[in-house]
Order: structure tokens, then sequence, then C-alpha cells
């Protein structure tokens, strides 16, 4: 795809200019909103302002969308990367504090910066008709609760179905900009080590949900933060840190982590408990090598695999005392940090991670010793993925049964406080009943 020229424009038209590529790149080619990003050659001094731009118009792209169609003509089609600008132009609008005249102006030079100087007067004529007209624009769109949600309509609806008196809680948590939570690596450092190394920093840092975590009040470019490098924190959602507590796995033990990468809750069962025997697995062989650059940074070791947890070509035949099952899955529980899931997923798609999941569940209940706890655990909020399809394993396994009432956490609000901070997991504590029992 051809990228912007670089010309003589207002400060912050080549930043939106790079937005709108990269929407363009998500909408258009199906990409994740990183892959976007990491495919266009960005000026540095604008990476943080194209990354926020480009992360809210994913955001609220459900609405800004049929917003952007308000101003056309019936049937009137706009080139793909016009679309794209209209949509950046109307997300600095709507949900920054960008200055409204400003934003018009950056908004025409961008048009100018990706080549689409034929259309700067165009986009400047539907902008300022949408200043004078915003209200009646937006009560046309918002009929819709889904696009005043700014959600698709599918993924509202099964949001709806499946949490009905919680709905409100979810739109807001999923188009919140996420908080970056921290996870204390407990071999190197005590919490209040690293919240008193913040505080003489003068970084806002508070205690969050997970006994090892502290959440930032900004956020930032992680290896900005202090013991990064050094391998004292990680970055890992409250609700992730989760998984080690439950898995609970002891010393001597051999663990199986069969969806490890990149590596985050591999790293925190190596941290609670130095002294198992952690095989971490993963399919994709790219991600692999960010679990091992993880083990690295924190100074852990692990046999690290590429390989199907479900076809265990990779498997020495020892069982299993712990297995955690971190399955592939819609993601619906950690939609504010990953934005471009409203415009990936697909209805279909929830299918074809139940039948993933199913296929690992039941495969990995083979590598496991008499005993032996499985975690199954995804990041989504679905039933489906979740109480559904363990309801289902437990009925076609009878030798397994919960050890304990399933953890199913849905995202918080930010207002709801650090302490409470969590983004939305589900934590199936399954363990295989010992022989003779
Ligand atoms: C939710 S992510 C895991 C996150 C990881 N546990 C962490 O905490 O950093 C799911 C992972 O499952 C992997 N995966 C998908 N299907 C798999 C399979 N059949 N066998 C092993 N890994 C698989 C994906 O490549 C992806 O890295």
């Amino acid at each position: 795809m051809n990228e912007p020229a670089r010309l003589d424009v207002a400060p912050g038209a080549a930043a939106l200019a790079m937005a709108a590529c990269a929407l363009e790149l998500v909408v258009g080619r199906g990409v994740t909103a990183e892959a976007a990003l990491q495919s266009l050659s960005i000026a540095p001094a604008d990476r943080a302002a194209v990354r926020a731009i480009h992360t809210g118009a994913l955001r609220f792209y459900p609405r800004l969308s049929p917003l952007a169609g308000t101003l056309l003509q019936p049937g009137q089609q706009v080139p793909p990367r016009v679309h794209a600008l209209l949509v950046c132009a109307l997300h600095q609008l709507e949900y920054s504090r960008a200055p409204a005249h400003s934003a018009v102006n950056i908004a025409v030079d961008a048009a100018r910066v990706l080549g689409a100087g034929s259309a700067a007067g165009f986009i400047n004529a539907l902008l300022r008709r949408f200043l004078r007209e915003r209200g009646g624009l937006a009560a046309r769109v918002d009929v819709d609760a889904a696009t005043a949600a700014a959600h698709p309509r599918w993924l509202h609806q099964r949001l709806r179905e499946s949490h009905p008196t919680r709905l409100s809680q979810l739109v807001a948590a999923n188009n919140e900009s996420p908080a970056l939570v921290l996870r204390v690596n407990v071999q190197r450092a005590t919490r209040d080590d690293m919240l008193r190394r913040f505080a003489e920093q003068g970084i806002a840092a508070a205690p969050g949900l997970a006994d090892t975590s502290i959440v930032l009040e900004q956020a930032t470019d992680v290896s900005a933060v202090p013991g990064f490098d050094e391998g004292l924190v990680s970055v890992q959602d409250a609700g992730a840190q989760r998984a080690a507590e439950l898995l609970d796995a002891r010393p001597g033990e051999r663990v199986l982590d069969a969806c490890a990468a990149p590596g985050g809750k591999a790293c925190h069962l190596l941290e609670r408990t130095p002294g198992i025997e952690l095989t971490a697995l993963d399919i994709d062989a790219s991600r692999v090598e960010r679990v091992q650059q993880n083990l690295a940074r924190l100074g852990l070791a692990a046999r690290v695999a590429t390989g199907d947890a479900a076809d265990p070509a990779w498997w020495d035949g020892q069982p299993f005392d712990r297995i955690l099952i971190d399955a592939p899955c819609s993601g619906t529980g950690v939609i504010r940090r990953h934005p471009d899931i409203k415009l990936l997923r697909r209805p279909g798609d929830i299918g074809s991670f139940v039948t993933q999941q199913r296929r690992l569940l039941a495969r990995c209940a083979d590598l496991l010793a008499p005993g032996g706890r499985i975690l199954y655990a995804t990041c989504s909020v679905l039933p489906a993925e979740n109480q559904l399809l363990v309801g289902d394993f437990l009925r076609e396994h009878p030798s397994f049964q919960r050890v304990r009432e399933d953890v199913a956490l849905l995202p918080t609000p930010r207002s709801a406080g650090a302490a409470a901070l969590t983004d939305g997991f589900y934590y199936a504590c399954l363990e295989m009943k010992a022989e003779g029992a």
C-alpha cells in the first residue's frame, strides 16, 4: 500500500494520516491493530499520537462509521482511505479534547498527506456540517442500542444474552482505555518495595486486585517502567494473575502450560513456585520466541516447546500433575486492550473457538496424572466458551470433577478503583479423581 507523502502541513496532520492508513488496513485487510501499526513507517515523534488515534478510532468504529455515513448522500461511496480518514477525524471531534476547528484543519491537511488533496474540500465540508448538526446526526445513529454502545450488533446481542443485568458495565469497560497493570516478580521484590520505588520516582501507582498486582495511573511505554528491564515487574492484568494461585502447583510437580505464548502465566507460575518442572508449549513458533524472551528477562527456566497440545508428538509420555489450558478464545473479556476485536471477530468465530477449546480440554485430559489438576482458562465472557463447555466436558468425563467454584470475572471499569480493576477472565479448576476414588 502507498504510504503518505511528507508535506508542509499542520502539526498533527501526518499522525492523523498515518492513523487513517492503519485503520484502513484493519478494516480492509483484516490485519490486527498492532500488525497494521508495525507495517507502517511512522516518524518516532508521531508514534504515540498515531497509536492513540488508531486505537480510539477502532474502539468507537461501530459508532463512528455509521456517523460518517450520515454525512454522505444515500448510496454515495468514498474511497476506503478517505472513509478511514473521516472516521479518525470524527474520533478526534467526538472523543478527544482537540479543539474542533483545529481538528478539522488537521483532517484537511491529512487528506493532502494521504495524496487525496482533491478530497480535502469535501472532508472540510463534511466535518463542518458535522459540527453544525452534531446533535441531530448523533441522535440518528444512536437510535440503535448497539451503535450507541459502539459495539457490532451481533456482539452486543451476545453480551446482552449472556449478561443481561451487567450489559452497561460491560459496554462501559470495553469502551475505556485500559490501565497498565503490573505483576511483581516475588522472587526479586515485594509489592511494597515496588510501590515505594514508584513513589520515589513520582509515578502514581496503587495496589491492584491480585496480591502481586500494581496499577499505574498513567499508561506508559513498558520499557520505561522502573524495574521492567531488571525483571522485577511484568505487564499482566490482575485477573490474569489469578491463574497461578488457582493452578496451585507445588515444588517438584510436572506442570504443562499447554497454550503458553507469550508466557505471561508461565512466568508467573515459575515466580510463584520456582521448584516446578514446567513445560511451556505453544503451537505458534513465532510466539514461542516471546516465551523465551520473557523467561530470559525474568531469569527463569522452563522446557519450551512448539507443538499442538492436542496432538502430543512433543510429549515424552510422562503424565503431568498440573495442566494450564489458557485456551485461544474470542477475547471478549479484553476488548478494551484489543479494540480491533470489535472489527475482526465474526459471529461464526465463536463456534470455531469452542471446537478448538473442546479438543484441547479433551486431549490434555489424557496427559494428566491421576489426582492431577487442570485449570481451564479463557479471557472470554461468553458462557459458550466457558461454563457450558466445561459442563459438557464433565458430563463426558465422569472421572473429572470441579474442585472449587468457577471464577468468572467481568471487566470492571476504572471508576471501580485500582483494588477492583480486572479484565474479563474465566477459570475452571478440574481434578481427575484419584484411582479407586
Ligand atoms: C490466550 S493465548 C495464551 C496466553 C498465555 N497463556 C499468557 O499468559 O501469556 C492462547 C495461545 O494458545 C496458542 N494455541 C492455540 N492453539 C493451540 C494448540 N492447539 N496447542 C498449543 N497452543 C495453541 C496460541 O498460539 C496462543 O499463543
